[in-house]
């Protein structure tokens, strides 16, 4: 039987006591609903093959293949493999791949023209200790703005890129590395909810447009420090077997980084877009 937990008052819930393959049209709504009112949701203690975990995924939106092509499933170009090749031949730590998801806090797919809706991961092996994934509420960074700055950012875009100002670009290949900025506005109402979210990515985010260089980077430190609010953050620690999938539409989320590199931590993971109808 179905058993849903809130994990804290906005974000994060734990579904229970069931079986993501076998499960009715009834059981996913419900989980679909929770997974908008609370962002994250995790299903837990699920055992899946490759084509389970995409059926179920699918059933979020279209899975697109992630533009890291170093880091795909070899047998499944839609999946991306999450720490696995973490150390080089030469026996060293590749920290693209160890920290990957750990620089800073972020939404997945900012790049993209349509960015992504959810990404979604399946836990495979995880750590002893460490390892977390860190949730944060963008509704709550919106509702937190103090009203001139909601004014001041009301209609601005921000552009964005896969490495940001960093030009961090190390799990991309070369020929992947030149694309256009993406635009999307600073503030952005949840295709579902309808609910206004501060949408903004310090680590991809190029510039705010229609400001002046040194406007736009005091705007970027100025809304960074609004992004994680008291109370509005979920921790996730991982138990194998769990599917936790957010939503990229209202919620930042970065991985802590700090497990024992030693030990695996391998999951899939997908990318899962809206039709482009639904803009
Ligand atoms: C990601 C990501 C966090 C983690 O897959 O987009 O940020 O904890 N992952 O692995
Ligand atoms: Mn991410």
């Amino acid at each position: 039987m179905l058993e849903i937990r809130r994990m804290t008052p906005q974000v994060g819930a734990i579904a229970e006591g069931i079986d993501v393959r076998t499960m009715d049209d009834a059981t996913f709504a419900t989980l679909y609903r929770t997974w908008l009112e609370c962002n994250v949701l995790v299903v837990r203690g699920q055992q899946l093959e490759l084509g389970e975990f995409l059926a179920y995924s699918r059933r979020f939106g279209l899975i697109e293949a992630h533009p890291s092509k170093s880091t795909r499933h070899p047998d499944c170009p839609e999946i991306t493999l999450l720490g696995v090749n973490k150390f080089g031949a030469d026996g060293k730590l590749d920290m693209a791949i160890y920290k990957r998801g750990a620089s800073g806090w972020h939404t997945d797919g900012a790049y993209d023209a349509v960015p992504f809706k959810a990404t979604q991961l399946y836990g495979l092996a995880i750590p002893s200790r460490g390892g977390n994934t860190l949730f944060a509420s963008m509704y709550a960074a919106y509702d937190a703005l103090p009203e001139n700055l909601k004014q001041r950012i009301d209609g601005l875009q921000g552009a964005y890129i896969y490495g940001g100002r960093r030009k961090s670009t190390a799990l991309l290949n070369p020929e992947d590395r030149d694309k256009k900025p993406a635009l999307h506005p600073l503030v952005r109402t949840h295709a579902e909810t309808g609910r206004k979210a501060l949408y903004f990515d310090p680590g991809k985010i190029l510039r705010v447009e229609d400001l002046e260089p040194d406007e736009s980077d005091a705007l970027i430190g100025e809304l960074t420090g609004y992004m994680i609010q008291p109370g509005a953050e979920y921790h996730h620690q991982w138990q194998k077997g769990d599917i936790v999938i957010w939503d990229n539409r209202c919620s930042y989320h970065k991985a802590a980084g700090d497990y024992p590199p030693e030990e695996d931590r391998i999951h899939w993971r997908v990318s899962i877009k809206e039709p482009a109808a639904a803009h």
